[in-house]
C-alpha cells in the first residue's frame, strides 16, 4: 500500500436543509422484536389503540397475548384490570396520560415479557417486578429523577431497559444501584434534555451492558460527557449510540470524543439526530481513526460546512480499524456540494459504505476507484440516475475493484439494458439491488456472467421481465413487479436459481408442471393464490423455506394437503399470515385453525381406506367369531329368541294355567352324573323345581304313564340328549309322541339339551322326530367353556321362567293335545 497521501475530493449532490421525510423504522423494529417474542396466534392479539378508551376493557379474552391500548386516556393501571389476562406477554400503553401504576398491577400476568409504557405522565419510576420481563420501555415520561426502585432487582430476565424523562436533568450516583445484579444488555437513557449533572461512576456499575444509547445533550459542559465516556468504558459496552448529542446551535468546547482513542472495547458508534459542522467532523474523525472503532454511523444528521475548504482530512500514519461507515439521512445546511478532501489511506480498509438519504444526484468520480477494499456500497434513497451514477466527466481505470454488493435502491434509474451493460465494468460484482426505481424493459440485457443476484422489486415490469434476466442468476427478487403468472417456460431460463422472491404480485396459481430443482427458497406471499397443492410444490424438490402468507386461501379440500400434510417448518410466516378468504363462513379464520378430514377430501383415498378397513373389520369379526365360538353363541341366541317369541305367543293360553314343576327332565342313566352335578344344582339353586324321573316317578306305575304325568304337570320338558339317551331312552318318547302327537305342535314346551354332538346319521331312521329336531338345530348345546356355560344357564333359565306354578294346566294341555292330528311314522 502506498504511504503517500492521495487526495480524494468527494462531491456530493445537495439539497438544502430539506429534511428527507422517512418513516421512523427504529420504533417499528423495536415493537416487532417484542411482537416476535410474544405472539403465536392472531387470536391472541388485541389492538385497541386510538379508541378513546378510559380504562382497560374488562371483556378481553383470557387468551390475550398481545395488547396494545396506546393512544387512549388511561390514567392508572392496577391489578384488577389484568386479573384474567394471565397469558399476557406484550403490553403497550403509550400515549395514554398514564400517571400511576400500582405495584401489584402485573401480579396476575407472570408471562409478561414486553412492557411499553413510554410517552406517559409517570412522575416516578413505577415498581415493577415481573420475573420474565425482557423489554421495558419507560421512555418519555415525567420522572424528576432516574432513581430506579428496589423492585427492579427482581427483573432477572431484563434485556432492554429504556428510561427517559423530560423532567430529569441529572443522573445521581445511586440511581441505578438496583440494576447492579440484573443482566441488562441494552440501556436507553435520557429524555433529550441538556443534562445538568452526571455523577461519575453511576453507570459504571452496570457491568453487563453491551449497548448503551444516551439521549441527551451536553452543550456547554462536555466535561460531563467525558466522564460519561469513562464510565461507559468501565462497563465494556461494545456499542454506543448518542441521540441528539449536538442540537442546533450547540456550543462544542474542546474535543469531547478524545476518550474514544483509549476505549478498547468499543466497536460500534452511532450518532443520531444531530447537527454536525465540518470543523467538528475533522476533530471527531481524528479520534475515530485512532480508536478501536469498527463501525461508525451517522443517522439523520444535518451537515454544516463551516470550514472554508470543506472537510479536510489529509494525513494518516497508522493502521486503522474502521471498516464500515454509514451515513443514513444527511441534510445539507448549505446550498452547494459539500467538499471532502480526504486521504486515500483513511478509507483504504473500508469494506462497507452506506450513503443513503443524502440527496446525492452525481456520484463523485473518484469513489469508483478510490475505495480499494470496498465490498458493499449502499447508495439507496438518493436521487441518482444512469447519467448521475456514470457521470460523463469521469474517466475510470478500475471501477470498484473489490465490490461485491451494490445497492441502488430507491433512486431514479430507468434503463435495465444500459445498467446490464455497465455491470461488465464491475468485475467482482455479485449482487445488484435496483428495487424501488423506475426501471423499464428497454431492450436486450447482457448481464456479466459473474453476477448472480438481482433485485428488481417494486418496479413496474410485468411478466416479460423473465426474458431480460441472466441464466447465471441464483437469487432473484421480483417482488411487486406486476407479474401475473409464472410458467415453466419463463423459469427454464434460470437453471441456477436458488432464491426467488415473488411477493406482492398477482400470481394466481403455481403451475403443477413447474420444475425448479435448485430452488431453496420461494417467497410468494401477498399474491392471488387460492391454494397450494402438493403437485405445485413437487417441482421444488430442494425447497427449504417458503413464504406464502397473505394469499386469499380457499378453505376447502383444495387447501387440505397444505394445511394437514405439508411440513410447516418450511413456512417462514406460518401460521400468522395465513387466513381463509373464502368460503364466507370461514373468512378471516386462520388457516391453522381450519380443520377438515382427509377422508372427506380425497375420493381415491376413500376407496383406498374403505376397502382395507372393510377387509380388516371382516377379518377381525371372523377371527373373533371363530376364536370365541361365535357359531355356538349365535345358535344359542337363535334358539333363545325363538323360545321367547313362542313363549309370548302361548303366554295367553298359559296365562291362567299353572304347573307343579318348571320342567320335567328326561335323561339317560349314563348322563346322570351331569344332571346331578350340573343341571340340578344350578337350576334348583336358582329356584326352579324340576321333576326328575329317578327321584319323582311314582314307583310301580308304567314308565310311560309316569312320563305323561310328569310332562303334564311340568311347564316344560327338558331332554338331555346324548348318544346313550338316543339309544336307550328315546324309544319311549317316540312312543309317547305317537300317542300324543300333538306335543310336537306344542313344541315350545320341549327343550332339548345336546350334551355331546350326535351326527344325524347315527340316529335310527325311525326316530323321525328326533332327526327333524337335530336338523333344525333347535337345541341348546352344552359347552365346555365356563363362560359359555354361564350363557347356557341364562338361556335355559329364561326359557323356564314363564311358568306359574299355582294352577295345574292339565285340562288346557290335554285339550290342545287332542286337537292335533296324528302323525304317521315308522314305529
Ligand atoms: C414503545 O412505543 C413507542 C411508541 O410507539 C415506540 O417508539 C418505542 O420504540 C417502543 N419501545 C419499544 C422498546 O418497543
Ligand atoms: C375519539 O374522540 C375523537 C374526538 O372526540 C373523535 O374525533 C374520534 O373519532 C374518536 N375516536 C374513536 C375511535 O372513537
Ligand atoms: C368488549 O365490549 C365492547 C363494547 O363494550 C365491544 O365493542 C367489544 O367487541 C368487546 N370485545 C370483546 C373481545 O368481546
Ligand atoms: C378462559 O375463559 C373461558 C371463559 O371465558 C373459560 O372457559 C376458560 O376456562 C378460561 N381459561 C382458563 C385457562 O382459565
Ligand atoms: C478504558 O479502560 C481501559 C482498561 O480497561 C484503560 O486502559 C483505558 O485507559 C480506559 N479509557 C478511558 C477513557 O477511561
Ligand atoms: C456548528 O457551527 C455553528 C456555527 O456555524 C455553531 O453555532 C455550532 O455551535 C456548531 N456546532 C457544532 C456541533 O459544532
Ligand atoms: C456493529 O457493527 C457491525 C457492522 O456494521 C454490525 O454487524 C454489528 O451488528 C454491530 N453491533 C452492534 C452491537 O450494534
Ligand atoms: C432528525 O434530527 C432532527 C434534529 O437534528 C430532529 O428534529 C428530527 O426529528 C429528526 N428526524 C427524525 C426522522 O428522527
Ligand atoms: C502520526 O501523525 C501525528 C499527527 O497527525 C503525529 O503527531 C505523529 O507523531 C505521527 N506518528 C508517526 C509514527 O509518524
Ligand atoms: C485537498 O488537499 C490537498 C492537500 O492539502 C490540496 O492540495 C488540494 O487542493 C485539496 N483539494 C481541495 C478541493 O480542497
Ligand atoms: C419438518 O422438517 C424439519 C426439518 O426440515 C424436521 O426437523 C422435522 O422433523 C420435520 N417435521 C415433520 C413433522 O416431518
Amino acid at each position: 500500500m502506498s504511504t503517500q497521501s492521495t487526495s480524494v475530493v468527494l462531491l456530493i449532490g445537495t439539497i438544502v436543509i430539506v429534511s428527507l421525510k422517512k418513516p421512523d423504522c427504529t420504533a417499528v423494529k423495536a415493537d416487532y422484536d417484542g411482537f416476535k417474542l410474544c405472539v403465536t396466534s392472531r387470536r391472541g392479539m388485541e389492538d385497541l389503540s386510538h379508541q378513546n378508551l378510559t380504562d382497560v376493557p374488562s371483556n378481553l379474552s383470557n387468551n390475550t397475548q398481545y395488547l396494545d391500548i396506546s393512544h387512549n386516556f388511561i390514567q392508572s393501571l392496577n391489578e384488577a384490570q389484568f386479573s384474567r389476562l394471565f397469558q399476557l406477554c406484550f403490553l403497550k400503553v403509550t400515549h395514554c396520560g398514564l400517571q400511576e401504576i400500582s405495584p401489584t398491577a402485573f401480579i396476575h400476568t407472570p408471562a409478561l415479557k414486553v412492557l411499553n409504557i413510554s410517552h406517559n405522565d409517570l412522575r416516578f419510576v413505577p415498581d415493577i417486578s415481573v420475573k420474565k420481563l425482557k423489554i421495558l420501555d419507560l421512555g418519555n415520561n415525567l420522572f424528576t429523577s432516574y432513581r430506579i426502585p428496589e423492585s427492579f432487582q427482581k427483573l432477572s430476565s431484563l434485556d432492554l431497559l429504556s428510561i427517559g424523562s423530560t423532567a430529569a436533568l441529572s443522573v445521581s450516583y445511586n440511581d441505578f444501584d438496583p440494576l447492579m445484579n440484573v443482566h441488562v444488555d441494552h440501556l436507553v437513557l435520557g429524555g433529550g434534555l441538556y443534562w445538568q449533572n452526571y455523577d461519575s461512576g453511576s453507570l459504571a456499575k452496570l457491568k453487563s451492558l453491551q449497548k448503551v444509547s444516551i439521549h441527551a445533550s451536553f452543550c456547554g459542559n462536555f466535561r460531563m460527557f467525558e466522564k460519561l465516556l469513562v464510565d461507559l468504558n468501565v462497563t465494556q459496552a461494545k456499542s454506543l449510540r448518542f441521540i441528539a448529542l449536538f442540537p442546533d446551535s450547540c456550543h462544542v468546547d474542546g474535543d469531547p470524543f478524545k476518550n474514544l482513542r483509549t476505549m478498547p472495547f468499543i466497536q460500534n458508534l452511532t450518532i443520531e439526530n444531530t447537527w454536525i459542522n465540518s470543523s467538528f467532523m475533522e476533530v471527531f474523525l481524528k479520534n475515530v481513526w485512532l480508536s478501536s472503532l469498527y463501525d461508525l454511523s451517522f443517522v439523520n444528521m444535518t451537515y454544516n460546512e463551516d470550514t472554508p475548504d470543506g472537510f479536510q482530512f489529509l494525513t494518516i500514519n497508522h493502521t486503522i480499524n474502521l471498516c464500515s461507515i454509514t451515513f443514513s439521512g444527511v441534510n445539507h445546511y448549505q446550498y452547494k456540494y459539500p467538499t471532502f478532501n480526504m486521504s486515500f489511506e483513511a478509507v483504504s480498509r473500508l469494506t462497507y459504505l452506506k450513503f443513503s438519504g443524502s440527496g446525492m444526484n452525481i456520484l463523485p468520480c473518484r469513489v469508483m476507484s478510490a475505495l480499494p477494499s470496498l465490498e458493499t456500497l449502499d447508495l439507496s434513497d438518493n436521487l441518482l440516475t444512469e447519467s448521475g451514477f456514470w457521470w460523463f466527466m469521469c474517466k475510470h481505470t478500475s471501477v470498484f475493484p473489490r465490490l461485491r454488493r451494490l445497492s441502488l435502491s430507491k433512486n431514479r434509474f430507468s434503463s435495465l439494458s444500459f445498467i446490464s451493460q455497465k455491470m461488465h465494468e464491475m468485475k467482482t460484482l455479485e449482487s445488484l439491488d435496483l428495487s424501488f426505481n423506475s426501471i423499464y424493459l428497454d431492450g436486450d440485457c447482457s448481464w456479466p456472467a459473474w453476477m448472480t443476484e438481482l433485485n428488481l422489486g417494486n418496479n413496474n415490469l410485468g411478466n416479460s421481465v423473465f426474458r431480460y434476466l441472466s441464466s447465471n442468476f441464483e437469487k432473484l427478487d421480483l417482488s411487486k413487479t406486476g407479474i401475473t403468472a409464472i410458467t415453466q417456460e419463463y423459469l427454464s431460463h434460470l437453471p441456477k436459481l436458488t432464491y426467488l422472491k415473488l411477493s406482492s404480485n398477482s400470481i394466481q396459481v403455481i403451475p403443477a408442471d413447474l420444475s425448479l430443482p435448485t430452488l431453496l427458497s420461494l417467497h410468494i406471499d401477498q399474491n392471488a393464490l387460492t391454494s397450494i397443492s402438493r403437485e405445485a410444490l413437487a417441482g421444488f424438490s430442494k425447497i427449504q423455506t417458503l413464504k406464502a402468507g397473505g394469499n386469499p386461501f380457499v378453505c376447502s379440500c383444495d387447501s387440505y394437503w397444505f394445511v394437514a400434510t405439508l411440513n410447516k417448518s418450511l413456512l417462514l410466516d406460518w401460521p400468522l399470515d395465513y387466513t381463509c378468504s373464502t368460503p364466507p363462513s370461514f373468512a378471516g379464520l386462520s388457516l391453522s385453525e381450519f380443520k377438515t378430514s382427509e377422508l372427506s377430501c380425497e375420493a381415491g383415498l376413500q376407496v383406498a381406506v374403505a376397502l382395507p378397513v372393510m377387509i380388516v373389520i371382516s377379518a377381525a369379526i371372523g377371527l373373533v367369531f371363530y376364536k370365541c365360538d361365535g357359531v355356538w353363541y349365535t345358535k344359542m341366541l337363535w334358539v333363545w329368541i325363538r323360545m321367547k317369541r313362542r313363549g309370548k305367543k302361548c303366554s295367553n293360553i298359559l296365562k291362567n294355567a299353572s304347573f307343579d314343576y318348571h320342567a320335567f327332565i328326561s335323561y339317560s342313566h349314563q348322563d346322570s352324573d351331569w344332571v346331578d352335578s350340573q343341571l340340578l344344582p344350578s337350576m334348583e339353586g336358582a329356584g326352579f323345581s324340576l321333576c326328575v324321573h329317578e327321584r319323582d316317578f311314582v314307583p310301580g306305575e308304567w314308565i310311560i304313564d309316569n312320563i305323561i304325568n310328569c310332562v303334564e304337570s311340568s311347564y316344560k320338558t327338558l331332554f338331555v340328549l346324548s348318544r346313550h339317551f338316543v339309544q336307550s331312552e328315546w324309544c319311549n318318547y317316540e312312543l309317547f309322541f305317537a300317542q300324543h302327537r300333538a306335543i310336537s305342535v306344542q313344541r315350545d314346551s320341549l327343550v332339548f339339551i345336546l350334551l355331546e354332538p350326535i351326527p344325524t346319521d347315527c340316529i335310527p331312521k325311525k326316530f323321525l322326530r328326533l332327526r327333524s329336531i337335530l336338523r333344525q338345530q333347535t337345541y341348546l348345546e352344552w359347552p365346555n367353556n365356563e363362560r359359555k356355560q354361564q350363557v347356557f344357564w341364562k338361556s335355559l333359565k329364561s326359557m323356564l321362567h314363564m311358568a306359574d306354578r299355582s294352577v295345574a294346566l292339565k285340562d288346557a294341555a290335554l285339550g290342545i293335545l287332542d286337537q292335533v292330528p296324528l302323525l304317521t311314522d315308522n314305529m
